[in-house]
């Protein structure tokens, strides 16, 4: 059923006139009857679909909310999102895509939610997850990798989402180390990662990305005001957030796959030149300690390296940064 939702709605996009039923059924090998309680459907879910007698039906506006079988018309990847789970409240995407990988969901599953209710940040943080203004969604990947090397997989995504946001959306987007994406001190895009191990390597990660899209400043609440943006912020103008969702899962996907095929330095020199906190002070802070220093590198494995005020350098494998100045 919903391949013919997908099937009519590219049918109708593309089309440059009114197509009538019977050129839906060609064009979606469907029965009338499959045709017309398929449009009833999608009417029913904010689709505007004009039927005029004598002339046939015509696309005239998709919903605001997020719809698989619209996304699925939209996207332009090979394995992201080859297939999709669109919910309209769930707790968190993370937790169903966890869910979804450990029953054997396929690489590429990709869960979306139009509202969180307990949306995850990383060490142990909430994410605000309103209906409405952002994209919250988690996708399962089976990397052959080994389980120290998570942290390439949050690398390379948020390197993907960088791009995207620079490239298509104007936005100047730098990279804090290890998964946030920032527009100056302010954070637009939140990344999440959940591995499950085998024996030393990845048996499933799940990325859960969480992307500030349509908010205004007062959408946010006061703690978060002077601390995070939005596409809208940034840009002035008000992207539809399924057109947003499928250029971010192109540009992660290329990331993706060239990590799986050539290993991280292939990835490494593009992520230092999007990271803006090279060659700035900071602080990390570990379960263990907290240091000042130098952001000096990202070396070969991910690790960001630090050199600290006794002219020494040290690797850090996980942790939360700040920059002083
Ligand atoms: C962070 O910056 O602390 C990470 C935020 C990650 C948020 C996303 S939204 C979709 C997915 N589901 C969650 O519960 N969290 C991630």
């Amino acid at each position: 059923m919903k391949d013919l939702e997908a099937t009519l709605i590219l049918a109708l996009k593309s089309a440059k006139h009114y197509l009538t039923g019977g050129d839906l059924e060609k064009l979606c090998s469907a029965s009338r009857k499959a045709i017309v309680s398929t449009i009833e459907s999608l009417l029913e879910r904010g689709y505007r679909i004009e039927e005029v007698p004598g002339e046939g039906y015509r696309l005239l506006e998709t919903p605001h909310s997020l719809d698989g079988s619209d996304l699925k018309t939209l996207m332009r990847t090979s394995k992201l999102g080859c297939e999709i789970l669109v919910f309209r409240r769930v707790g968190s995407t993370n937790d169903v895509a966890i869910e979804l990988a450990r029953s054997g969901s396929p690489e590429g599953t990709l869960v979306v939610a139009e509202e969180q209710t307990r949306g995850r940040g990383r060490l142990g943080r909430s994410w605000f997850s309103p209906p409405g203004t952002g994209l919250w969604f988690s996708i399962v990947l089976k990397p052959s990798l080994k389980a120290e090397d998570v942290v390439t997989v949050s690398l390379a995504v948020a390197l993907g989402v960088a791009e995207v946001l620079r490239k298509s959306y104007s936005i100047p987007a730098e990279l804090k180390w290890p998964n946030d994406v920032v527009v100056g001190a302010r954070k637009i895009c939140g990344i999440l990662t959940e591995g499950d191990f085998v024996e030393g390597h990845i048996e499933s990660v799940v990325v859960g990305v969480g992307i500030n899209v349509l908010n205004e400043p007062d959408d946010f609440p006061p703690r978060l005001r002077d601390v995070a943006t939005s596409i809208r912020i940034e840009t002035g103008v008000s992207p539809s957030r399924s057109q947003v969702l499928t250029d971010i899962l192109e540009g992660v996907e290329k990331r993706y796959l060239e990590l799986c095929e050539k290993g991280f330095p292939s990835l490494r020199h593009d992520i230092l030149k999007l990271s803006g906190l090279i060659g700035k002070l900071i602080t990390v802070e570990t379960a263990a300690s907290k240091i000042v220093g130098l952001a000096h590198d990202i070396d070969r494995d991910g690790a960001l390296v630090v050199r600290l005020e006794n002219g020494t350098h040290q690797r850090i494998i996980a942790g939360e940064v700040s920059r002083l100045l």
